[in-house]
């Protein structure tokens, strides 16, 4: 396989052709319009994609509920919003009718900003915790904004269960809850898996995938033995997981890390490959688990002109089917475009911080290394 071949040869993946193997990962842009609602900012970040010519584009973190905000212009995705939802589809798809394109649920938990209302699934500190029955409503608001994005033309959702946020919180070992969302494998994944099988069943074909962060890096996080361990050892993540492809996931997305606690292992910096190799090995080890299973691989963006090197080794090994790139795609938007025609003309992520910087602030997100682009685009 060669770079040619990486953007220009058709996939399948999970069952559907896509155009190449270069997936556009979900990156918050905190742009949304009055309620949560796609702006024109959002609009015109996704027809850049779309011209792009990503293999699969997903959609940033979207809320199912108005009540849980990690950003203050981040996007909801609920009655009063599906319309501009449709038109989002609609101008995406008039561009690239190709591509895959997925949109991110997200209940951001604890991670909810202070002007909304942080909530936790487990963990022993100030951080209000959420009652079986307040569970049970949000996993119902999971099955009714898989619901919605059916409705509004997606070909399927990606449900957020990595970085820190809800989903990720109730995966990890130390979720120790006596109801029927702790102890057991199977009960942190319960409502994870239950937001795939809600998906499935929205509409014939549409799909159902699944981002985690296999390794957290923090005591007692996904990835270790138990509540008082810090080191790396993933069989309980495999057991989770394996619940979660049970309820019938199309892919898994692998992550690692918590942005706002281990942002190196989540987005590895610039001069340590050690961390990007871990992503390398932590995508393989999924496959590895479920060999049928579509994987898509993150943090491409470090690898910077060697990405599409790096990409081609780990799908010709077998270690990954999509390589996912989030940084870059702020950086150009069009980069699998100029990658097959023009890849002098690339301007590569720099790793400079200055995206994620934005976001930690809750100011529109863009690329602060090109910023000629204008916000977002
Ligand atoms: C500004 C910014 C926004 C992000 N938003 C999301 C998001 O909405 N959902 C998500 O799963 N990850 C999000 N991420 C993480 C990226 O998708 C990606 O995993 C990370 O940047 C590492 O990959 P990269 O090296 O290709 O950038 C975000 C990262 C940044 C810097």
């Amino acid at each position: 396989m060669n770079i040619i071949n990486l953007v220009r040869s058709p996939a399948v993946f999970a069952g559907r052709l896509i155009p190449n193997r270069l997936a556009a990962q979900a990156m918050e842009i905190n742009s949304a319009g009055r309620g949560g609602s796609v702006s024109q900012a959002v609009l015109a970040r996704y027809a850049s994609l779309a011209s792009g010519g990503w293999g699969i584009v997903v959609v940033e973190a979207v809320s199912i509920t108005a009540g849980s905000l990690a950003r203050v212009n981040g996007l909801v995705l609920d009655a009063n919003t599906l319309e501009g939802f449709r038109r989002l589809v609609d101008s995406f798809k008039a561009i690239h009718p190709d591509a895959l394109f997925i949109i991110q649920l997200t209940h951001a938990g604890r991670l909810a900003g202070k002007f909304s209302r942080p909530v936790s699934a487990c963990g022993d500190d100030a951080v209000p915790r959420l009652s079986t029955a307040e569970l049970d409503a949000i996993r119902a608001l999971h099955g009714e904004a898989a619901r919605l994005s059916a409705d509004a033309g997606f070909d399927g959702v990606e449900i957020k269960a990595c970085h820190g946020y809800l989903g990720g919180e109730l995966l990890r070992p130390m979720n120790d809850r006596a109801d029927a969302y702790g102890g057991s494998a199977e009960n942190r994944a319960r409502l994870v898996a239950s937001a795939v099988a809600d998906a499935k069943s929205a509409r014939a074909g549409f799909m159902a995938g699944v981002r985690v962060s296999l390794y957290e890096g923090l005591r007692g996080g996904c990835g270790t033995a138990g509540a008082g361990d810090v080191i790396e050892e993933l069989s309980g993540m495999r057991a989770a997981l394996g619940a979660i492809v049970g309820a019938g996931a199309d892919y898994l997305n692998v992550s690692a890390g918590v942005p706002a606690l281990t942002p190196h292992l989540t987005r590895p910096v610039k001069g340590n490959a050690f961390d990007l190799y871990h992503h390398f090995r932590y995508a393989r080890t999924v496959k590895e688990w479920f060999p049928g299973l579509a994987v898509i691989g993150s943090a491409y963006s470090t690898g910077g002109e060697s990405a599409a090197a790096y990409a081609e080794e780990n799908i010709a090994a077998g270690g990954v089917d999509v390589a996912g790139f989030g940084r870059q795609n702020l950086a150009d938007p069009l980069f699998p475009r100029k990658l097959a025609s023009a890849p002098g003309d690339i301007d590569y992520c720099t790793l400079c911080g200055g995206c994620s910087k934005l976001l930690k602030n809750q100011e529109a997100v863009r690329c602060t290394a090109y910023p000629r682009r204008g916000p977002a685009a």
